[in-house]
This record gives structure tokens, C-alpha cells and sequence, in this order.
């Protein structure tokens, strides 16, 4: 399989003043095309930093991030914020919406910016995203005036309107009741099994048993990887078990 995101060494460091902090430690990740990582790691451990760094939201001290054959950090920003917004999807905690339009309008944001559009043909394809992720019926509804499941199926919507090729999502059921989180998680592996490639940050060992490979970080580095077959449903509960095992084998 080829590689959609290579990560090479990858320092970040923060510095304000005199004062510097070493976030990310030497970094080597690689996600294949279609592959559903998960990241885990205790809070500050860098996964979010990682995340704005595979993706290009953020630039590095260090290293090299490759998205495909191409050099993310060789590129101007404007060429950078365009490949972000047709090849990539994010996914965050609480989805950014614009209060002044509506949820379909949110959705269509992201494709109406390329301008020459057909805007038609995007509205059906927004309408079809909102049937497939359960929120059909509420297109002219205020932003305010939906529930946080809904909200984050807009945000999903949002994000999968270009048709990238990895959706990055952190921790993306995190502010959601047990049962909504299952249902976006449901969603996003029919998303994976489509062919979209997932990078996600959870703390949660049942959202990460749905992933392929589970990456756990600590202190800017990545201390452990395992594998696991394809989820195809079923189980979860094992896959769980096997999750909680090298956490705790792993003390993340
Ligand atoms: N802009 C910044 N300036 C300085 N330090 C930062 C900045 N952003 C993050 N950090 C620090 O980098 C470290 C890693 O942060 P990061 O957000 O990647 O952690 P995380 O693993 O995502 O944590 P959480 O699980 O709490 O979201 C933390 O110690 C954090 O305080
Ligand atoms: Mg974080």
C-alpha cells in the first residue's frame, strides 16, 4: 500500500521567550492509504501537536512531513491551506460553526470557497451527506438550535464535502454522550470502509478498537504501536481488551 502521510523525524518545539519546550521528540509515523490509526496517549503527550503536524495546521521544528510525495513544508501557504481543504477532512472536539448561517450552509463552506463550483450539484451532495449521517431534515436549522451528536454530524458533513483522502479527528466524541459517540464512531469506520484513510486522537480504548493500528505517545514520542485485523464489527469488546492490555503494559 502506498503512504499518504510520511512523518520523518519530527521535532517540534515551542519556545516563547527564553523558555523552550520540546513537544515532539523525534517522530517517525507513516499512515497507508485507507488505514485508520488511532493515537492515544496521557494529556500533553503531544497528540494533538501531532495531529496539526501530519495534517500541515501547524509547521515543525524538525524533520520532514510528506503528504504523498509531497513536501508539506516546501509549499507556499496558500498552496498548503488549498491541498488542507480539497485532500484533507478535520474533525474536532466541538465543530467551529459560523452562527450566522445555517447547518447546511456550514457544511457547504469548505466547497464553496473553490468558487467556480457547481453550487446544484454541491447542495444534493451535502443533502446526501447529511441522509447518510442522520441528520437529514435539518439543513435550514440555526447552528444553535441542533443537539452536540447533531452538531458533530455536521462537522463530519463539513469535513467529508471535498472527498479527502484522510480525515484527521481529535478526539471527536469526546464532548458526546456514550451513546452519540457510538454512533459517530459507527460512521466514521463506514467512512474508513469507503476509503478514506482516519487519523484519529481518542482516550477512549473502545473508539480506538475500531482502528486498524493503535499508535500511544508519551512525553513526544511514540512508545508503542499495535496492530489490529480490520474492524468488521462484532468484536469490540476483545479488541478493547487488547487496547486497555498495552496501555497498561505501556503505562500511557
Ligand atoms: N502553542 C503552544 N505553546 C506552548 N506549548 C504548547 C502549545 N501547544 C501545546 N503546548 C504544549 O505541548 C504539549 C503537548 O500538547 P498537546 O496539545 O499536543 O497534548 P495532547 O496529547 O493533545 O493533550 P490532551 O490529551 O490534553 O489534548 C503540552 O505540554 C502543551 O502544554
Ligand atoms: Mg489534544
Amino acid at each position: 500500500m502506498r503512504s499518504i502521510i510520511t512523518g520523518t523525524h519530527i521535532v517540534k518545539t515551542y519556545r516563547k521567550g527564553i523558555e523552550q519546550a520540546t513537544v515532539l521528540n523525534g517522530v517517525d509515523v507513516d499512515i497507508t492509504e485507507g488505514e485508520f490509526v488511532a493515537v492515544m496517549g496521557p494529556s500533553g503527550s503531544g497528540k494533538t501537536t501531532l495531529l496539526f503536524a501530519l495534517s500541515g495546521m501547524d509547521d515543525i521544528t524538525e524533520g520532514s512531513v510528506k503528504f504523498g510525495d509531497t513536501e508539506l513544508s516546501g509549499l507556499r501557504e496558500n498552496i498548503l491551506a488549498d491541498l488542507r481543504r480539497t485532500r484533507m477532512g478535520f474533525i474536532f472536539q466541538s465543530p467551529t460553526m459560523l452562527r450566522n448561517l445555517n447547518l447546511l450552509d456550514n457544511i457547504l463552506l469548505p466547497a464553496v470557497q473553490d468558487g467556480m463550483r457547481n453550487t446544484a450539484e454541491l447542495a444534493q451532495k451535502a443533502r446526501h451527506l447529511m441522509i447518510q449521517t442522520g441528520i437529514a431534515g435539518l439543513e435550514n436549522r440555526d447552528t444553535t438550535e441542533v443537539s452536540g451528536g447533531q452538531l458533530q454530524r455536521a462537522g463530519i458533513c463539513r469535513a467529508l464535502i471535498n472527498t479527502p483522502e484522510i480525515l484527521f479527528a481529535d478526539e471527536p466524541t469526546g464532548a458526546l454522550n456514550s451513546k452519540a459517540a457510538e454512533e459517530i464512531m459507527e460512521l466514521l469506520v463506514a467512512i474508513n470502509q469507503a476509503g478514506t484513510a482516519i487519523m484519529l486522537v481518542t482516550h477512549d480504548a473502545k473508539v480506538a478498537a475500531r482502528a486498524d493500528r493503535v499508535l500511544f505517545t508519551r512525553d513526544g514520542h511514540i512508545v508503542s504501536s499495535l496492530t489490529l485485523a480490520k474492524f468488521s464489527g462484532g468484536d469490540l469488546q476483545a479488541r478493547g481488551d487488547k487496547v486497555l492490555a498495552r496501555m497498561a503494559h505501556v503505562a500511557v
